[in-house]
């Protein structure tokens, strides 16, 4: 007998489930149900896929690949440059160029944050960053639909989003509004959950959750990211901690680094003020995998990177500073030019990290009030 559609995304998705929990990802009977009866190819029609010259392919579900495609563990581009054209265009004239400005998350990641939330049936959740609206039916499949508000800033995003929500036999309050201002209209919220990632967490999403509230959110640093966990005190203050797990999300459209590709393109081509040559690995300082990235992000804050050909690694800051890597058996050559030499700064920042005992970034903790935002550690801290 063929197999039905149904029974081919019931297997895939059991399967998928099924890996997310001997990986150590899933933990909650409740979350893993939901991940095991909500269908995801209902929120992905259509995508992109990379190719390997960096352009982006259509798929859909006349591609036969489609639905083992939809239940990898893998972030499914939905849009590019905002523009909600190009997958036509992708079809009709071949693959396009773009950054992407939706997409439905790594199946990971959203677990992750889904059980870090610690919600119960009943509690109520602000989504910010409503996407393909996959995320949402998890969170009415848990919690119950009258119990979630999810907000997109692109309001042909979250009319798409309540189509197949509506389709998937869900109904949370979907809004068009910039979440960085949160959902006043059915404030006060358990938990708030931002499926983008932020520069600064807004504040108010802690004066919108009751006392004793929970925001979960991913942060936008291009070094060091951090997924963090703050229990709010209802009046715009926010503490808690950043989470052993990371994952690297699209900015909010207005956290996004505008700037860093003009920025990169000086330490791609300047001629340096100083060369020389360096014993600290780059990929220590700029692969989310080395357990100093974290604190490398700290002492290099708003330092955006870029990879060049043949191991070349590239740093540069909004006022001019940059240093370009090129990797050798131990250590780099390294030339620098700007205001500021980034890759000293990186290398005390390394010896540093060293004397404080190489913490990692479940170590740090951090506060969000009117007066600013802070990682701290053992009595020193750090600015956002
Ligand atoms: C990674 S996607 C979210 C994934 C989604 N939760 C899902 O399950 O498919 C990020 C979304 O954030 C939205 N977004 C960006 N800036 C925003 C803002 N200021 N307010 C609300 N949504 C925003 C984008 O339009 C995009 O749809």
């Amino acid at each position: 007998m063929r197999e039905t559609l149904d029974d081919r995304a019931a297997t895939l998705r059991n399967r998928m489930t099924d890996d997310l929990t001997t990986e150590g990802v899933l933990h909650d009977a409740r979350w893993s149900r939901a991940f095991r009866e909500v269908d995801r190819h209902a929120f992905l029609p259509r995508f992109f896929r990379q190719l390997v010259d960096g352009t982006w392919g259509p798929v859909d579900s006349d591609d036969p690949d489609w639905l083992s495609m939809v239940y990898r563990d893998r972030v499914c581009v939905t849009q590019l440059n905002g523009d909600d054209d190009a997958w036509r265009r992708a079809v009709d004239d071949g693959a396009v160029t773009g950054v992407p400005t939706c997409s439905s998350s790594m199946p990971t990641i959203m677990a992750i944050m889904l059980e870090a939330l610690d919600a119960r049936r009943g509690q109520s959740v602000l989504e910010i960053g409503t996407g393909t609206g996959y995320n949402a039916a998890l969170l009415c499949h848990a919690l119950g639909d009258e119990h979630v508000t999810t907000v997109d800033v692109d309001p042909g995003v979250l009319e798409r989003a309540r189509g197949h929500l509506a389709a998937a036999g869900r109904s949370p309050a979907c809004a068009v509004g910039d979440g960085e201002l949160g959902w006043p209209d059915r404030a006060p919220y358990d938990r708030v959950l931002c499926t983008c990632a932020v520069s600064r967490i807004p504040l108010a999403w802690f004066t919108q959750t009751k006392p004793g509230g929970v925001v979960v959110t991913t942060l936008n640093r291009s070094i060091g990211a951090g997924l963090v966990r703050l229990v709010s005190d209802g009046g715009g203050r926010g503490e808690g901690r950043v989470l052993a797990e990371d994952g690297r999300f699209m900015p909010l459209r207005a956290h996004a680094q505008s700037w860093a590709n003009d920025v990169l393109a000086l330490a791609r081509a300047a001629r340096p003020d100083e060369r020389g040559r360096t014993a600290l690995d780059p990929t220590l300082v700029v692969d989310p995998r080395s357990p100093f990235e974290f604190f490398a992000g700290l002492v290099l804050p708003e330092v955006v990177v870029g990879h060049g050909e043949r191991d070349r690694v590239h740093l540069a800051h909004p006022d001019g500073s940059w240093a370009r890597l090129r990797r050798r058996d131990r250590g780099a050559r390294v030339d620098q030019g700007g205001p500021r030499r980034l890759w000293h700064l990186a290398e005390a920042g390394y010896r540093r990290w060293l004397d404080l005992g190489r913490p990692r970034r479940d170590r740090f903790s951090v506060t969000v009030g009117p007066e600013g935002q802070r990682f701290h550690f053992d009595g020193l801290d750090w600015p956002v």
